[in-house]
């Protein structure tokens, strides 16, 4: 495994998308801190000390695009319960881990596309060791640092999620990371609001299929959802927002 590290990047993604070509596969870029950490759905992602953020590049096997997020969230939470920090740690579908209804760890996985996809670059950004955050997220975002009041090494944890991603990537059967991020599923039974075919729909989330898409049941009708983002409509609704 190739791992290159920085004091300060602009974005982990971004120095992996720029450098793709001339770089291995499974190359991690990993980062003390970024001046533009890149967010899912065109948001920024801002850190404060102790986060870990690193970025995997995938350059071969990428078949299973729609599972990777998943494959990743599962990752991530296997390793961050072994921590055994007894916290209540829950993934919100697709990829954002929960820690006691608050912001953990966020997730983008982006594509480097020319005629076909040529690679996969996978964001993580966990809040590990953060005493504190500026007053924009803190009433969203938390670290295992606020929530234990321990400090973990940061670095272990980056290998050891690394790693099981990459273990898992070449996996065939990927139905009991499904069944895994099922019961331990922030949303289940929750009231969302959700976007359909261009439609804005509300409706009380059933469960993750095993292909990757969110069962959400509205009006008495089954909808299965792939992209694009949920938004709890209960007071939660702030943590999935920002
Ligand atoms: C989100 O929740 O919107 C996803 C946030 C992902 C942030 C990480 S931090 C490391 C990597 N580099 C980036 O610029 N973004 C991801």
């Amino acid at each position: 495994m190739n791992i290159i590290s920085f004091e300060e990047i602009t974005s982990t993604n971004l120095y992996l998308k720029e450098n793709y070509q001339n770089l291995a596969n499974h190359t991690i870029c990993t980062s003390k801190t970024q001046t533009l950490g890149r967010g899912r759905l065109g948001r920024s992602w801002q850190d404060s000390e102790g986060s870990a953020l690193f970025s995997i590049l995938v350059k071969e096997n990428i078949e299973n695009i729609t599972m990777i997020p998943l494959i990743s969230a599962y990752a991530i939470l296997n390793v961050l319960k072994n921590l055994n920090t007894k916290s209540d740690l829950k993934v919100k579908w697709p990829n954002d881990i929960i820690i006691n209804s608050k912001k953990l760890v966020g997730v983008i996985v982006e594509g480097i596309t020319t005629d076909k996809v040529e690679a996969i670059i996978i964001g993580i950004g966990i809040n590990i060791n953060n005493e504190s955050f500026n007053s924009e997220v803190s009433s969203i975002a938390s670290s295992l640092y606020l929530e234990t009041k321990k400090k973990f090494d940061i670095n272990k944890i980056i290998l050891n999620i690394s790693k099981l991603i990459i273990e898992l990537l070449d996996k065939k059967d990927t139905n009991y990371i499904i069944d895994y991020l099922n019961e331990n599923s922030y949303l289940l039974d929750k009231k969302v609001s959700f976007n359909y075919k261009g439609e804005n729909l509300d409706g009380v989330v059933r469960k993750i299929n095993y292909d990757g898409s969110l069962e959400i049941d509205s009006s008495n009708q089954k909808y299965n959802v792939f992209s694009g983002e949920v938004t709890l409509t209960n007071t939660y609704k702030q943590v999935v927002e920002k």
